[in-house]
């Protein structure tokens, strides 16, 4: 901002353009005997003063002092140019022999900044009139430059509003297709589960000798067929469930309830699973206070824990799950000493459809869908999940409701 300004005022030059020598000498020494430091370039042309300008482009007067009678040309010409040059422009001021009230407003328009009239009095003013003439135009320079700058700034601001205009766009598209998905899942979840209970209850009937008695290989069959079809059935809960906690519409059902009990339920649902592979569950259960929550809900959410770690767990190994009051929350921890998850795969957990990709892990059939509604259920509950685990070594889950809950009438009606 600094630099234009000294350009301008700094190197204190003035092309006079005045066809007479004496009133060139005259001048010169008017600027001289105030003890000026004005440095007077002298040119008696109109052809001279443009060839000086051209030459000096580089390095331009801060003022042009012009005749306005010259004998090849005029000197508001000369002006003219002045104004063109540099990134602000030179100021000029008009030198005439008589006084004329048009010759006057026809310099102004032109560009002069101002004009003196050539007798003995009038030229005395000169130098406080070129000194003038200077200080104004580097306020209007200054000025200029100042909105030239707002106006920058303003189309800077126009282009970021813009953008974000449209990142906004992006991000209604965006969300419009997560509330399709959303929908997708959650209506052709529902639809694909209604066959699924007839289907279910034709199986029990066949298994179960109401249409004949099976022979031992059909039986083996029909059961192949159900223990799929409770897989699929599972699949299909899983993905809805987990469509309504994306969509915000799980639907709970708050009581007064204990932790405690959850956790014996969902170890009740993991057993056989846990005597198939020789693991033993054992449970430390602390004394716990009641809490209001949804008790089916968290006992699938431990349910989804336990099953984690039963399944990434070795043969024969163990897993521990732990409840305790700690403050104003409950907490429960499932503990295995499995294979574990490295610290880079760790941030995958919890998000829908994160399998940690391993050959070993390949093996345990899953959706990667555990955790996410465990995590959704729970936060449902104003509840947080979290993990620790140590590759090769183990993992534990824990997660923590507290132990009151702000639970409107219409949610609960039958509580407090
Ligand atoms: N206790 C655990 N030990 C090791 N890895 C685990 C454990 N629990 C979860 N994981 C990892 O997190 C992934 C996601 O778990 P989850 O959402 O329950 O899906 P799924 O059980 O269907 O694979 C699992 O595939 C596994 O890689
Ligand atoms: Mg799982």
């Amino acid at each position: 901002m600094t630099e234009p300004k000294e350009q301008a005022g700094g190197n204190k030059t003035i092309l006079l353009v005045e066809d007479e020598e004496a009133h060139a000498e005259l001048i010169r020494k008017l600027f001289e005997d105030i003890g000026s430091d004005w440095k007077i370039e002298w040119v008696a042309s109109f052809k001279e003063a443009m060839k000086w300008l051209a030459e000096n482009e580089n390095k331009p007067p801060s003022l042009i002092i012009a005749d306005y009678l010259l004998p090849d040309g005029d000197g508001l010409s000369v002006i003219g140019k002045g104004r063109k040059m540099g990134e602000v422009g030179i100021p000029g001021i008009i030198l005439t022999s008589y006084g004329s009230e048009r010759l006057a407003v026809r310099s102004l328009k032109s560009g002069a900044m101002d004009y003196v009239t050539k007798n003995a009095v009038e030229l005395q003013d000169l130098p406080w009139t070129a000194e003038r003439v200077l200080r104004e135009w580097l306020n209007i320079a200054e000025r200029k430059r100042a909105e030239e700058e707002r106006e920058q700034l303003l189309k800077e601001l126009k282009k970021e509003r813009d953008k974000l205009k449209k990142a906004m766009g992006h991000m209604a598209d965006l969300k419009e297709v997560t509330r399709m998905k959303t929908d997708f899942l959650s209506i052709t979840s529902h639809e694909l589960k209604t066959p699924l209970t007839p289907m279910k209850s034709q199986l029990q009937m066949l298994r179960e000798g109401y249409v004949g008695k099976l022979n031992k290989k059909q039986e083996k069959s029909i059961e192949v067929v159900l223990r799929n079809l409770t897989r699929l059935e599972n699949l299909i809960g899983d993905i809805l469930d987990l469509s309504r906690i994306e969509a915000g519409r799980i639907k709970l059902s708050f009581d007064s309830m204990n932790l405690n009990g959850a956790v014996k339920e969902a170890i009740k649902m993991q057993e056989a699973f846990a005597k198939g592979k020789n693991i033993e569950i054992s449970a430390k259960l602390a004394e716990m206070p009641n809490i209001i929550g949804d008790a089916e809900r968290l006992g699938q959410a431990i349910g989804n824990l336990l099953n984690n770690a039963i399944k990434f767990s070795e043969k024969a190994g163990k897993v521990i799950i732990e409840t305790k009051r700690l403050g104003k929350n409950v907490q429960v921890s499932i503990t295995d000493y499995g294979i574990g998850i490295a610290k880079a795969d760790q941030k995958k957990l919890f998000k829908p459809f994160s399998q940690i990709d391993s050959s070993m892990r390949r093996e345990h059939v899953g959706t990667g869908l555990g955790l996410a509604i465990a995590k959704g259920l729970i936060q449902a509950h104003n509840g947080n999940v979290g993990a620790e685990s140590a590759l090769g070594k183990g993992s534990t889950f824990y997660f923590s409701i507290p132990i009151t809950q702000k639970i409107t009438k219409k949610e609960a009606p039958y509580i407090g």
